[in-house]
């Protein structure tokens, strides 16, 4: 422990609400620089602190837990976010080593590292996910509550409003700023701290938990078995390391990418600075598991491991591959909890499962099977919170649903250990998958026999889902706003190969623990074969607008499960491009990113 002598006097200054700091799917990211310039930041951060006031959250004398994915800006915005924290009543701050914490492994500490009445009221994650980091890239910060999770939209609405009525900043100016590097208790004055602590062991004992490590280790010990982890200079090395090379035994060098870095390898790196596992932007685990980025077998030459995944900036993203084989995350979630009961942490059954509408409906058919409740909300992690936790303590009284599994197409999945998405807990779901199937096979089992069995049992839904990114935001808005006019006047109508519109609405979301509205969460054409077209708008993205498209066709266990995603999906693209008039919209002819 070091005794610091500080000065806590709060410092006041007048300031003005800055535009543009409405949060989207997952907090506020805008261009690295616009947060550093002015009080953007600080403005922000006290908005989130006003609110909790107003919300009676036991800011004063509680414990705050600050820390972000290692991107550029974030040692500064760290010790911002800590002098205002002490100047809000707070008593302790917490920090991981390097101000890195994964966004699972943050929610992790909210949840587990408290006690002694030290319970952290929540959090700040400095974290644009997998966006590119970097002083000409991006930058953001998100607030989680004392669940774990992200706030829910009736508090970040409020935090919004604080943004729009700001008048002054509070920050003990003249405290020193505070050596992240190494793990240290830091005593102040009156009876307030700041603790720098291991960012990986309370993550790993949430996961030890939840899995059978032993059991992981003998399937990576297993002599036909190999397999390869690229954490794309995100924040996931120091975690990857630890569990895959140091707990479970895996060779040195399975791990890629390990060292975080502050613009995630930026332009020069294989992946341009985009620290987001996809088939586009994963380029090198895709190389290395002999893909190409349409998702095709490609021969390197060398030999291919059994399995491979990676992470995004963050680690609350995975992506699943097998030797020259791609899972789509819509299916990875279907799969996992099709086999759920072979996961520890399912013992006594799992309750239930969740999805974001647009995730394919495969995760629908496993639920239905194992006759648990399915649930569909809109895109964002966030809503899976209330779910998980109706039926405890935050809900009094409310009727049970927890769902104990949730994913998204947008390649996150998860359970009810921590209340994000958890990059890591979906690979050693699968690696736990692959080991009791291997156990009882007596033979290797892989990910493509995983896949193969879960289609003959239920069929596929072949998926893709298209991006536009950066395109001009106002004929975007246009583009959904005629399409929005004409909503419910397509039922009936035919195209080519007999598909039929049966449902043309616009999402919208009752939540069914609170009675929250959510309107506008995209648009929906579903065929009467269930095939299915949405459309959404990105709520991620900084510059210009993103246009999604998502695209879903199901082929039941007696049809042809063998062909390529892509290729069975190209006729609805075809529908939703005519639906939409896109090009003539954006002026595009091809997507920006297909995966
Ligand atoms: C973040 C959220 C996810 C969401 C994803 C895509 O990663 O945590 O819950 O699915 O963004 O959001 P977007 O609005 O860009 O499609
Ligand atoms: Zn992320």
């Amino acid at each position: 422990m070091v005794k610091i002598h500080a000065d806590f006097t709060v410092e006041t200054t007048p300031t003005k609400p800055i535009e543009g700091q409405k949060p989207g799917t997952s907090g506020i990211r805008k261009k690295t620089k616009v947060f550093m310039e002015g009080t953007y930041l600080a403005n922000f951060v006290q908005s989130v602190f006003n609110t909790l006031q107003e919300e009676n959250v036991p800011v004063q004398g509680g414990t705050l837990v600050v820390s972000g994915d290692g991107r550029f800006w974030n040692p500064e915005a760290i010790q911002i976010i800590i002098k205002m924290a002490f100047a809000a009543g707070v008593a302790r701050v917490w920090c991981g080593t390097n101000g890195l914490l994964s966004t699972p492994a943050t929610s992790a500490v909210i949840r587990m590292r408290g006690g002694k009445g030290y319970e952290p009221f929540g959090g700040f994650i400095c974290s644009a996910s997998h966006n590119p980091g970097g002083i000409d890239d991006d930058f953001g910060i998100k607030y989680n509550c004392e669940n774990g999770g992200p706030a829910p939209e009736k508090l970040t609405n409020k935090m919004l409003e604080w943004t729009a009525k700001i008048t002054e900043l509070k920050s003990c100016s003249k405290l020193p700023d505070f050596d992240l590097s190494k793990p240290e208790l830091y005593e102040l004055p009156g009876g307030k701290f700041v603790e720098i602590f291991d960012c990986v062991s309370d993550h790993l004992a949430v996961l030890k938990n939840c899995f059978d490590f032993e059991g992981i280790k003998k399937l990576i010990a297993h002599p036909q078995f190999s397999m390869t982890y690229d954490s794309m200079c995100g924040v996931q090395g120091p975690y990857a390391l630890r569990v895959f090379e140091k707990e479970l035994g895996a060779p040195p060098g399975t791990c890629k990418n390990a060292t975080p870095l502050p613009d995630f390898g930026g332009p020069s790196s294989a992946w341009h600075g985009h620290a987001d596992p996809n088939l586009t932007y994963a380029v090198e685990l895709v190389k290395e598991m002999g893909l190409n980025k349409e998702g095709n077998k490609v021969e390197t030459g060398k030999a291919i491991p059994c399995f491979g995944a990676a992470a995004d900036g963050d680690a609350d993203r995975n992506m699943i591959c097998g030797a020259q084989f791609f899972v789509s995350p819509s299916d990875s979630l279907a799969m996992i909890v099709a086999n759920a009961d072979l996961i520890p942490q399912f013992k006594s059954g799992l309750k239930g499962c969740a999805r974001s509408m647009p995730t394919s409906a495969a995760l629908d058919l496993v639920a239905k099977k194992k006759n648990i409740p399915c649930f569909e909300v809109p895109t964002g992690w966030k809503f899976f919170g209330n779910l998980m936790d109706s039926g405890t303590s935050y809900f009094p009284g409310k009727e049970t649903y927890t769902p104990f599994i949730c994913g998204e197409e947008s390649f996150g999945t998860g359970a009810d250990h921590v209340r994000e998405k958890d990059g890591m807990w979906a690979v050693m779901a699968w690696l736990q998958i692959l080991a009791k199937k291997t156990e009882a096979a007596g033979k290797l089992v892989s990910v493509e026999d995983v896949a193969n069995a879960h289609w003959k049992e239920y069929g596929r839904n072949y998926y893709a889902r298209y991006d536009y990114e950066g395109v001009d935001k106002a004929k975007a808005e246009e583009m959904f706003a005629a399409m929005e006019a004409q909503v419910g006047q397509l039922v009936g109508k035919e195209f080519q190969g007999g598909l039929k519109i049966k449902i043309n609405d616009m999402f919208e979301y009752v939540d069914p623990v609170d009675g929250s509205i959510s309107k506008k969460q995209g648009l929906r054409f579903i065929f009467e074969d269930n095939s299915r077209i949405i459309f959404r708008l990105s709520g991620t993205g900084v510059a210009g607008a993103t246009v999604r498209l998502y695209l879903e066709k199901y082929e039941p266990p007696t049809g042809d499960l063998t062909q390529h995603q892509f290729e069975v999906v190209k006729p609805l693209a075809a529908i939703a491009l005519e639906l939409s008039k896109l090009s003539s919209y954006t002026g595009r002819d091809a997507p920006t990113v297909i995966t």
